[in-house]
């Protein structure tokens, strides 16, 4: 998604600049071509060398401006995507006015190319009016903002401010490039206004305290899909279990942990009602086991027979939702006659889509970080070629909204 990609990194004055390196080391691994440029603040905190030696490229910073005839215009030109991170109020603010009073400022004000801003500051400069004023007109503006973590901030105390990690910054930088190749005329609020319910993960089911039975799903695609509406603007609430919900998520996506599919289902039935769009992406297990033991069960050496568990059936999540309350949509693992399958889902499940993914393939579908679905409604079927997860996620929503408009006509 990145090779061939000319990426600018602006690197501003805030404590996390350190963190940045890594960032331009993940994206060059990608295949992207990088280049920085940088604050004198930022110059404080981490050197223009390191970023040199990490790119093979000159830094344009305030003292180094003369790396080709005129650096801002050249590298605002050459840039396909410019990214701010660690992005400060100072900066922030100076972005909005667009005041160019440094080199990196001048690039800036002076690229037609699409902007990602990673703010990352002090809870209360995050919570000030004048910075929620400015972050608010650089969304209208088209500047994509990945709004920064609750956590643990420098300063020791708990606030929202902190940098995303390294893996959800080039997730989010992934996302965007994809969401501009794929939509060019949709703008970062292009989803802004709706709500997306999405489940992730292959369901636990509990045999004794110690053991389960799951499945292959990593809960990637739901995950995806998560980042990818959230990027887009909507609100997001995944419902994840344990190994979906440590994917590299953006920090706007709120988060319910679930184990089971029962733990599934009352999650879901709770909340779906609230939500424009929901999309039942985990996989959740037909059956669970009939009797739970709450002793670790023992090994019995005396039985040649084996080992009995008795199953009992789940209920059936994606049936269960009425979809005159929102824009329902399933996923299907099939190996064999996909589409008809998954047609057949549509109908049985009331559902108004099903993406069908085909598991007989290796390369994509369970665990992999490719995917290649099709994608099936009423009105017909979209073949979506295989492609990375958060690309198929962008492409996947892309449809959901078109059906969705038809559907409210
Ligand atoms: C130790 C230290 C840490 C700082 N961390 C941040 C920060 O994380 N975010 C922020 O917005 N400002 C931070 N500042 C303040 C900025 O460095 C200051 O506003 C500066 O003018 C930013 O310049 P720039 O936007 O041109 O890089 C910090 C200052 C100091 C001394």
């Amino acid at each position: 998604m990145l090779a061939n990609q000319n990426i600018l990194v602006v690197v501003t004055g805030g404590i996390a600049a350190y963190k940045i390196p890594n960032v331009v080391r993940q994206l060059i691994k990608k295949g992207a071509s990088v280049r920085v440029a940088m604050t004198k603040t930022a110059e404080k905190f981490i050197t223009a060398e390191t970023f040199r030696v990490l790119t093979k490229e000159p830094v344009l910073t305030d003292d180094n401006y003369q790396i080709s005839p005129v650096a801002h215009i050249n590298l605002a030109d050459w840039s396909d995507l410019v990214v701010v991170t660690p992005a400060t109020a100072n900066t922030i603010a100076k972005l909005d006015e667009g005041i160019a009073d440094n080199e990196a400022l001048s690039t800036l004000l002076a690229t037609t190319a699409p902007v990602v801003v990673f703010p990352a500051m002090n809870h209360n400069m995050w919570q000030n009016k004048r910075t929620q004023r400015h972050i608010k007109n650089l969304k209208d503006d088209g500047v994509w903002v990945v709004e920064p973590e609750t956590g643990f901030l420098a300063e020791g105390y708990e606030g929202k401010g902190r940098l995303p990690d390294i893996d959800q910054q080039v997730k989010a930088i992934e996302l965007v490039t994809e969401a501009i190749a794929q939509f060019p005329p949709l703008s970062s609020s292009g989803l802004k206004g709706f709500s997306f319910l999405i489940s992730a993960g292959g369901t636990h089911e509990a045999i004794d305290p110690v053991r389960f039975l799951t499945n292959k799903s990593s809960g990637k695609m739901g995950v995806a899909l998560s980042n990818a509406a959230r990027l887009l603007g909507a609100t997001v609430k995944l419902i994840a279990t344990p190994e979906a919900a440590v994917l590299p998520k953006l920090p706007e996506v709120k988060t319910t942990v679930i184990e089971s599919a029962i733990q599934l289902n009352d999650a879901i039935q709770n909340e779906y009602k609230n939500y424009d769009v929901v999309i039942m992406a985990a996989a959740v297990s037909d059956y669970r086991v009939a009797h739970y033991s709450n002793q670790k069960i023992k090994k019995q050496h005396q039985e040649k027979s084996g080992f009995q568990l008795d199953l009992m059936t789940n209920p059936d999540i994606l049936a269960s939702i009425d979809n005159r309350q929102c824009y329902k949509v399933g996923f299907a693992a099939e190996s064999i006659d996909i589409i008809k399958y998954a047609k057949d889902k549509l109908n049985k499940k009331s559902a108004d889509m099903i993406v069908a993914n085909d598991i007989s393939k290796k390369e994509s579908g369970f665990n992999s970080d490719d995917n290649e679905v099709i994608i099936i409604t009423e009105n017909g079927e979209h073949f979506i070629d295989r492609n990375k997860k958060e690309a198929i996620a962008i492409s996947v929503l892309k449809v959901i909204m078109e059906e969705y408009h038809k559907k409210a006509k």
